[in-house]
């Protein structure tokens, strides 16, 4: 609960610096920043700090290719697109979430419409929006990499992650 509260409070005060734009433009090629900048300022702000503790946790592991890293780490969730969920429907899916995860999970689906088919939407992007994120990247031909690591991000961890998918589990935990 104090993290929702916490959550709720960063997202209210969620601001970018011109020092976060030269960091994005820096790491993404402009199709990816178009994608980027496609998010809610609160979900562009958390993408940038993932993305600061990520490269601080991973500054001295020699098997962490840091660009894809930070690319990941950048466009992890992307596939919640700003508009796209109404307030009133991400407060539904977070109750959901606490009462009834695993139907709110198989309940959601892809694509708006009337109010229960934006309902669904906002479910499926809430549970799914790694598949999302990923779709998005594979239709700009992003590395392949990129597009798994993104994919995973919300999957349980397996024996063969790759690294820089392991560090991003734990930074996006951290945000
Ligand atoms: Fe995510
Ligand atoms: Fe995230």
């Amino acid at each position: 609960m104090i993290n929702r509260v916490k959550q709720l409070f960063s997202a209210l005060t969620a601001s970018i610096s011109t020092a976060d734009k030269e960091f994005v433009a820096r790491h993404l090629t402009a199709e990816e920043q178009s994608l980027f900048w496609q998010m809610n300022l609160p979900d562009q702000r958390h993408a940038l700090n993932v993305a600061y503790s990520a490269q601080a946790m991973a500054k001295e592991l020699f098997e962490i290719d840091q660009t894809v890293l930070l690319k990941c780490a950048l466009l992890h969730d992307i596939g919640k697109v700003r508009g796209d969920v109404s307030t009133i429907d991400k407060v539904i899916t977070v109750l959901a979430h606490s009462c009834c995860k695993s139907w709110a999970e198989r309940w959601g689906r892809l694509g708006r419409g009337n109010r229960l088919q934006n309902l669904r939407h906002a479910f499926f992007i809430y549970f799914r929006h790694g598949e999302r994120s990923a779709e998005f990247l594979t239709n700009i031909h992003a590395d392949q990499r990129i597009v798994e690591i993104v994919r995973q991000h919300h999957k349980a961890p397996a024996d063969n992650d790759p690294p820089e998918l392991t560090v991003l589990r734990k930074a996006d935990n951290l945000h």
